[in-house]
């Protein structure tokens, strides 16, 4: 075996375990031989009976013996090897067992038993490891499939209710029944929404999952976003606020995969801001990465635990109104920020909540440290 050394081989230890037992045996037979023939012979008058009769037997003694002696030096290493070996298949029986996964055996010696021990040690480390990552993926499933199967239930009895009623007309007035219909067709869209979430999530899931990236000018995008939402943020009484370097930021980004990302934050922000108040979004660039942080003012500040918010549909009690989401739409732009080998973070402040991008600069970032930075302050 490679990574062996000669004396540690077991073939070789075997080898030169026979040599010494054969030596030790033979030297004990030819010295005691030697010693009792020569007392013997020279004194024979000690030995009553048939002389060669009492000779021989007691030559054969001394062979017996040397016997015993090579059987003892030989048997009881090799029996300790052969006991190791009867451990070893023992703990590997063990290790099988679900309970017993991980079960590390006791490493003796150095040749191959104990590399095979090694292997065995790291096989059931490996197994162990396995084990818990398959639990853990069943476990988030079944997660998955129960909440999902929450939020689809409760939309789909309601429509299902709507529809009854009217198969059994049982509606006073037309703008009853226009009204049931307007329902059905909004929790309807609703279910849509919160199967396109669910679809985009797994496939963000997915271990194969591939950014197209592209070069973007960040304070270009954010900017275009904003202007398209400045109309609708007003309409609720909210006033939106940018504060953006004057250099261009250039990045490497999936842009689409981005936008969404913006999106879902810019959406929670006029979904959960306390109205009238202010938005503020702002991006700072460090030598690095850059930060892009969005700050909306809140009545209450949702969940307990911030990092909560992220969680799978998550929702907060206080917006499970006719406005509230999926509860997926933070999870899923944790999942591209990630993907983007960034962070994605929430702060509580003083009845405000801000939400914080941070993103790695590409290496052939075109933004230079060079020249100062104005801040705008617009709309
Ligand atoms: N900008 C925000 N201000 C206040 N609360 C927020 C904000 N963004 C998210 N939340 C809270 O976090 C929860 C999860 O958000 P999200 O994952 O986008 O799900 P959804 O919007 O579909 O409910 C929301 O239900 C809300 O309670
Ligand atoms: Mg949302």
């Amino acid at each position: 075996m490679k990574g062996i050394a000669l004396k540690n081989n077991i073939a070789v230890k075997l080898l030169a375990l026979i040599v010494l037992s054969l030596v030790v045996s033979t030297l004990t037979f030819l010295f005691l031989g030697h010693h009792f023939s020569f007392q013997f012979w020279t004194d024979p008058s000690h030995y009553a009976g048939n002389l060669v009769m009492k000779y021989n037997s007691i030559i054969l003694l001394i062979f017996l013996i040397s016997i015993g002696i090579f059987i003892g030096i030989f048997i009881f290493p090799v029996n300790k090897k052969l006991t190791y070996i009867k451990y070893l298949t023992n703990q590997v029986s063990r290790i099988s067992e679900v309970h017993e996964l991980g079960l590390a055996v006791e490493i003796k010696g150095n040749d191959e038993l104990a590399q095979l021990a090694l292997s065995i040690n790291a096989m059931s480390r490996e197994l162990q490891r396995k084990f818990e990552r398959e639990r853990e993926n069943e476990k988030t499933k079944n997660e998955l499939i129960t909440n999902l199967s929450h939020d689809l239930r409760s939309p789909l009895t309601s429509i299902i209710g709507y529809i009854d009623l009217i198969k059994r007309n049982k509606f006073n007035h037309e703008d009853e029944l226009t009204e049931y219909i307007d329902t059905i067709y909004h929790k309807s869209q609703n279910l849509k929404k919160l199967l396109d979430e669910l679809f985009e999530y797994t496939k963000l899931s997915n271990p194969g999952i591939r950014l197209d990236y592209q070069e973007i000018e960040l304070g270009g995008l954010l900017e275009q976003m904003i202007g398209e939402y400045l109309p609708i943020f007003e309409r609720e009484g909210l006033a939106l606020q940018k504060d953006f370097p004057r250099e261009d930021i250039e990045i490497d980004l999936d842009v689409e995969q981005m936008v969404r990302v913006f999106t879902n934050l810019l959406e929670n922000a006029r979904k959960y801001s306390i109205k009238p108040s202010e938005v503020r979004v702002s991006l700072n660039k460090a030598p690095d990465h850059v930060r892009i942080s969005f700050i909306n003012g809140v009545k209450k500040l949702p969940a307990q635990q911030p990092e909560k918010l992220f969680e799978r549909f998550y929702k907060e009690d206080s917006s499970r109104t006719e406005e509230s989401g999926s509860g997926l739409g933070l999870a899923i732009a944790q999942k591209i920020v990630e993907l983007h080998k960034g962070s994605i973070g929430v702060e509580y402040l003083a009845n405000e909540i801000e939400f914080v991008i941070e993103l790695p600069l590409s290496q052939y970032s075109g933004f230079t440290l060079s020249g100062s930075s104005r801040f705008e302050h617009e709309f």
